[in-house]
């Protein structure tokens, strides 16, 4: 089975939901820069061994990433999720883990990069919203898309009201994408996301949802 490491900041609800979603792998580590992320309870409530590495003992935002990738590696992962992990990462790391390092973000990319999304989604008047998965890249948020869920923005929503409902839909979007990545079946080629095999097709407004992506 291979093995993956999940990288958060925080509360750990999209770790938790990798977790809980039986994913063909094993999870190695859980590591947090910040010791005080609830996240670390809850997986070691579910016996994931956890790791704080406190980027605020370190100089330099470099010496953290090398003390952070040498974390990783020495878990041998095959497969890196970042899950609520609220660092930017330097080019030399993110390049090191190229092809296997995966983020979730709160909205439709390329639209809203960045803090805020949903703040910035009401600002600007989107009557979509939602999530994205994409491989990371050196830039911010902008690395290959490999799947989205959208929901409506609702008349009377609030940044709270519609947070709550991109997160639910992050919970169902991440594991699947994780999975297709354990499986084998997910890859970075020539900086695009490649996925092959079939696609079940669920109820909400998720994309692909075949495999329109072959090829
Ligand atoms: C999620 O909305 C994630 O997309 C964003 O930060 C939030 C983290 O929440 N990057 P959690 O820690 O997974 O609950």
């Amino acid at each position: 089975m291979k093995r993956y490491v999940i990288l958060i900041s925080g509360r750990g609800s999209n770790m938790e939901s990798l977790l809980d979603a039986g994913l063909p792998g094993v999870c190695a580590a859980v590591i947090s820069n910040r010791p005080d992320a609830a996240g670390l309870a809850s997986a070691a409530s579910r016996g994931i061994a956890t790791v704080a590495i406190d980027h605020r003992g370190f100089a330099a935002r470099s010496e953290f990433d090398a003390a952070l990738a040498a974390e990783i590696e020495r878990h041998a992962p095959a497969l890196v999720l970042l899950a609520g992990f609220m660092r930017i990462l330097g080019d030399d790391f993110v390049r090191r883990f190229e092809g296997r390092l995966l983020n979730i973000h709160p909205s439709l990319l390329p639209l809203f990069p960045g803090i805020k999304t949903h703040a910035q989604a009401l600002a600007a008047g989107v009557r979509l919203h939602g999530c994205s998965v994409h491989f990371v890249t050196p830039a911010l948020d902008g690395g290959p898309i490999i799947a989205q869920a959208a929901v409506p923005v609702q008349a009377d929503d609030d940044v709270a009201s519609l947070g709550r409902r991109v997160l639910a839909e992050e919970h169902l979007l991440y594991p699947r994408v994780a999975r297709w990545f354990l499986e084998g079946r997910l890859h970075l080629v020539a900086g695009r996301a490649h996925l092959t095999g079939e696609i079940a097709v669920s109820g909400a407004l998720h994309a692909p949802q075949t495999d329109q992506m072959r090829g």
